[in-house]
């Protein structure tokens, strides 16, 4: 039986591969054979007449593509969207595919110019007529989603493509009668991935392996209960006999060789419209403006390639150079994203780079109130370390307390609203919180490049040294250190127990004795293992003068830590006068703050540790504020802690042997950090000789 299903078809008398436009054209370049090309299109021709009605659209002499009239635009009921194709090598197919159309009396809409979009390639009705899967990634443009529903009055679900063999949806992608989907995962992004999961039941959707996949199996013509298509596995065969349908292999190798198989060189040109279906497009699109050092500071490429990789699109609507070295630019980006859900994502990592609206988008932030202690609303802005603010009635309004992790809670006090980096647990009934990503900008300051080139961080901004540069690192640090102590400024140290057993204890007391610390935090092994170093000589039972394992050393940290917890505390101990040299002796006697977080592999532990990690943290975050400098010497749970707690602006040098640690602590995407990768015996060491040149003390002239 024949069924009212058309296709239309373009006879291959003009199909080669002349040009490379996706990579099965890779190296096949005039490599396919007109006659057995001629052979296979045929044998197709054949069976879908079978089983339903083929028009035919006549070839074009230097249009060897045209063959794939899946791309000749996308039909529903009366009306059809010409492709826009993105590549110059097709573009000239489109006015032979809408002369066909219009002379078949449909309703031909055609895309704004450089908005790409490639036909039923990349848009596919779902067989029931519910909605439209639209693709985007590579030939077709997100933004053309948006009109496909306002003309089609459609609803259109953007997927994202990801793997460049599966460059149109069509590769990847089989909507089936009955509301079953034949798909390969793989070419999806997870967001993508999700939607699909979301829309169709589990036992609706057949996806495919990559071996069938590079078959094109998923590029198949399917009507009613026959899905016709190049190649199919044995195991594929017999899934979808599971589910009623009948697979026709007819072998397109000769097609397969320009990217396209069954599925391409039809298009469906009788599309049901569904009743009670009607346009809806989850696509949003919002223009953001960036202004300062967009090239020099490479800016630009970082937004723009976020944009990408996190799912959405962008078209840069204006751009003015900045001509001279000291002189900004500023640009005007339209940011289009497939969802709501996608567009917070990216628009909250454009507020990082300095993103903001243009002044007439410009809106209040918005805001929900806590209606449970110590909960956020689900869609809270996640804060960063960067300076923020945020606009309530119309102003914009500076954000206190910056951390990086928080939500930003408003409060009315006596002077007025006020609005706060807050933690989690420390949100209150009555706060309202910032959700979405509306109303929020970050202040970058714009550094002009020869700031950026002699500020004394800079010169590896965010970098990670290697041993032949620690001395310049150590110059540098020593420089700043100095600046700090002689302007009253402050710096604070986290150590691991790591310093003690490289031997780095003694230069570590001789900074905190000649003030160049103003606070110390660690845990409970930094202290004990100092301690235990001064009172008996070894570090965690290592005797520290031979380097050797001292019989029974092990036990000696206890020792220690049954000492102390005599006395009642480190500073009792050092009063009494049992504690009498090392990192913590120094820090009592020179009336330095330190806190010591406790972890639950601690031994003891020492009375001063503070078990309650929520107590621990406040006493941190209090340690550090105001810091101008934060050292972080070989401990990566506490520099991670710390760092969680510092806003932007606060140099921080991290020092551990290991890489991964500094790479993870010195990636703030600010340039105050600087990592090195060495052992902090021997940076200590360096720090305090180079402290010991710089004699004649800096005298601030700033400020
Ligand atoms: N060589 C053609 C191109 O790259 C193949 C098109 C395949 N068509 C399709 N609907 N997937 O554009």
């Amino acid at each position: 039986m024949v069924s009212q299903i058309r296709f239309l078809m373009c006879a291959p008398d003009h199909y080669d591969v002349d040009y490379v436009i996706n990579p099965w054209m890779e190296g096949n370049i005039h490599k396919s054979s007109r006659d057995r090309a001629v052979e296979q299109w045929n044998k197709l021709y054949h069976v879908i007449k079978d089983h339903a009605i083929v028009d035919l659209v006549p070839p074009q002499k230097g249009w060897p593509d045209m063959v794939f009239s899946a791309n000749a635009g996308l039909v529903l009921g009366e009306n059809v969207v010409l492709s826009r194709f993105l590549h110059k090598e097709r573009q000239g197919e489109e006015p032979y595919f809408q002369q066909w159309f219009e002379n078949n009396g449909y309703n031909v809409y055609t895309l704004p110019k450089d908005l790409p979009f490639e036909g039923a390639g990349d848009a596919l009705l779902d067989r029931e007529g519910r909605w439209l899967w639209a693709g985007y990634g590579f030939r077709s443009e997100l933004d053309s989603h948006p009109y496909l529903a306002k003309w089609l009055d459609i609803e259109v679900i953007s997927l994202r493509l990801m793997d460049e063999r599966f460059y149109h949806l069509d590769t990847c992608f089989c909507p089936l009668a009955n509301g079953y989907l034949l798909y390969y995962p793989g070419a999806f992004d997870s967001y993508s991935n999700r939607v699909i999961e979301m829309r169709v039941a589990p036992e609706k959707r057949i996806a495919i392996e990559e071996a069938d996949a590079v078959n094109f199996a998923c590029n198949a013509v399917n009507v009613d209960s026959i899905v016709i298509m190049n190649k199919a596995s044995d195991g594929l065969k017999s899934r979808l006999a599971e589910v009623g349908f009948q697979v026709i292999e007819t072998p397109l190798t000769e097609f397969l060789k320009a990217g396209g198989a069954a599925k391409c060189l039809t298009l469906r040109v009788t599309e049901p419209i569904g009743e009670e279906i009607h346009a809806n497009v989850s696509v949003e699109s919002r223009i953001i403006r960036m202004e300062g050092h967009l090239l020099d500071a490479g800016l630009i490429n970082r937004a723009l390639d976020l944009i990408v990789e996190m799912g959405g699109s962008f078209q840069v609507l204006k751009f003015n150079l900045g001509e001279q070295r000291q002189s900004t630019s500023a640009a005007e980006v339209r940011v289009s994203a497939p969802s709501h859900e996608v567009m917070e994502e990216i628009i909250s990592q454009l507020i990082d780079l300095g993103a903001v609206d243009l002044p007439q988008d410009e809106r209040d932030s918005r805001l929900e109130p806590v209606i449970q202690a110590g909960v956020a609303p689900d869609d809270f802005y996640v804060s960063t370390i960067y300076p923020t603010e945020i606009r309530v009635n119309g102003e914009w309004l500076k954000v206190q307390n910056q951390r990086m992790d928080g939500a930003i809670a408003i409060s009315t006090t006596a002077n007025g609203i006020v609005a706060k980096c807050k933690l989690l647990r420390d949100l209150e009934i009555g706060d309202k919180v910032v959700v979405d990503v509306l109303g929020i900008r970050t202040v970058r300051k714009a550094e002009s490049r020869e700031q950026r080139n002699s500020q004394e961080f800079s010169f590896m901004s965010s970098g990670v040294s290697s041993e032949k540069r620690v001395e310049l690192v150590v110059e540098q640090v020593a420089w700043e250190l100095r600046k700090i102590k002689d302007s009253g400024g402050k710096v604070v140290v986290t150590a691991g127990p790591v310093v003690i057993h490289t031997g780095g204890g003694e230069h570590l007391c001789r900074l905190v004795r000649e003030g160049y610390v103003q606070g110390l935090l660690g845990g409970n092994a930094i202290a004990v293992h100092d301690m235990e170093q001064n009172l008996l000589g070894t570090s965690l039972g290592v005797d520290m003068k031979r380097g050797v394992a001292v019989r029974g050393g092990h036990r000696h940290h206890l020792k220690v830590i049954n000492t102390i917890r005599r006395f009642g505390s480190i500073a009792k101990a050092v009063e009494a006068g049992v504690v009498k040299s090392g990192v913590m002796y120094e820090c009592v006697k020179n009336n330095i703050p330190f806190s010591l977080a406790g972890s639950i592999r601690d031994d003891g532990p020492l009375p001063d540790t503070q078990m309650n990690l929520i107590l621990a943290q406040q006493e941190y975050s209090q340690i550090i504020q105001g810091a101008d400098m934060i050292l972080m010497l070989s401990s990566m749970l506490h520099s991670i802690g710390v760092g969680n707690m510092t806003p932007a602006g606060v140099k921080m040098v991290c020092v551990d042997i290991n890489p991964a640690v500094v790479t993870k602590l010195s990636d703030r995407g600010s340039i105050e950090s600087v990592g090195v990768v060495t052992d902090v015996g021997l940076f200590l060491s360096l720090l305090t000789q180079q402290l010991d040149k710089l004699t004649s003390p800096y005298v601030a002239n700033v400020g």
